[in-house]
């Protein structure tokens, strides 16, 4: 396994997807390492359109790059938007990694998912279980694009040379996440909906799924962290899990949502959505030899996601720009 020193001081750095969760984590975290930034919206670039991801980095040359851009969503966007999960980011993995190797770029991170695992596969998932039975069929399109792109940024390393690596991150929750009613992830959806429930003084919230479901949860800043870590750290094909090592049930984190946001009502459960993976816990052995553990407890992790939940909220009344349920449920 690698551990090569790469030094990113100095170093001119795309972080693609620059304002999604992951994207502004890595901004605030790359604040501190001396570099020059380069960025681009959706709207200035289309990571799907190739002679418009060719054009961009012919003419801006990053020296690194973290493809943090991407179409995401939970469960039920996952298993509604097949055709798009899987076309977009097929094509976002393969103008990205391909632009960049034609552009010389001297190191690229590409971020895998830890929902691109097996679904049965043996728990804490290793990163040598990718690949090894069937995925779990409601994100399936979704895994098979991200699949893809680590297949590409190992095949580009094989044949090529070239210093492209490839994280696979547990569940996140923080700053910046989408909390739309329907395509949120589990963790911005409860809290959201505990939120709401408080404010209108509802007596009951109901959660999708049985609650039975054991997941892991990082904090997006602790991501951030890591990743740039691995960036400095870390030259091999494997993909690296990042995570805590921990897991709870879907129930025991909307006890703990709940507490946080100070909803006192009850909780019940919808059986009718879907569950998902039974379990999903990653394997943090490759990166905790690689001398990184997270920081961040759920507890305080809760606390802070809920601060930046209302903060986001407060900015987007003061704007006036959207009401508030149109601007923070924009599915993406
Ligand atoms: N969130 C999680 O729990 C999680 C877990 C594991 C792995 N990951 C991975 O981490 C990466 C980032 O996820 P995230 O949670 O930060 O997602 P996110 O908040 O939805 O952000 C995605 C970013 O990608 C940009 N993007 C999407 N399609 C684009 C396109 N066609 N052209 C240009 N930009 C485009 C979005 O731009 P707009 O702002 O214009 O929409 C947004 O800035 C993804 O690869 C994801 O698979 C996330």
């Amino acid at each position: 396994m690698g551990s090569a020193i790469f030094e990113l001081k100095g170093k001119t750095v795309f972080v693609a997807g620059h304002r999604g969760m992951v994207g502004a984590a890595l901004m605030r975290r790359l604040a501190h390492e001396q570099v020059d930034f380069l960025t681009a919206s959706r709207s200035q670039l289309d990571l799907r359109d190739q002679s418009a991801v060719n054009a961009w980095f012919a003419a801006k040359r990053p020296h690194v790059v973290f493809l943090a851009a991407a179409k995401v969503g939970g469960i039920v966007a996952n298993n509604t938007l097949r055709a798009e999960f899987l076309r977009d980011n097929l094509a976002i993995a393969s103008n990205v990694i391909q632009a960049a190797y034609a552009n010389r770029c001297e190191k690229l991170m590409f971020f895998g998912s830890s929902c691109i695992y097996s679904r049965l596969a043996p728990q804490p998932l290793q990163e040598n279980s990718l690949l090894t039975g069937p995925l779990e069929l409601t994100n399936e399109p979704y895994a098979i694009a991200k699949i893809a792109g680590i297949k590409m940024a190992e095949a580009y390393r094989v044949q090529y040379g070239a210093d492209f690596i490839s994280v696979m991150p547990t569940n996140l929750y923080g700053p910046g996440d989408n909390y739309h009613p329907e395509y949120s992830h589990v963790f911005a959806g409860l809290i959201r909906r505990f939120h709401e429930a408080k404010i209108s003084g509802a007596s009951n919230v109901v959660v999708w799924g049985t609650g039975t479901p054991r997941r892991e949860f990082l904090y997006v800043d602790d991501l951030a962290d890591a990743c740039i870590h691995l960036m400095k750290t870390y030259s091999s094909p494997e993909p690296v899990n990042i995570g805590t090592g921990e897991d709870i049930s879907i129930a025991e984190l909307a006890l703990m949502v709940a507490a946080a946001v100070g909803f006192r009502g009850e909780i019940s459960f919808d059986t009718s959505r879907p569950d998902g993976m039974p379990r999903k816990l990653l394997d943090v052995g490759r990166l905790s030899g690689l001398g990184w553990r997270a920081t961040t407890s759920l507890e305080d992790g809760i606390e802070l996601a809920y601060r930046a939940f209302r903060a986001e909220n407060d900015r987007r009344r003061q704007s006036d720009l959207l009401d508030l349920d149109r601007a923070i449920c924009l599915p993406k």
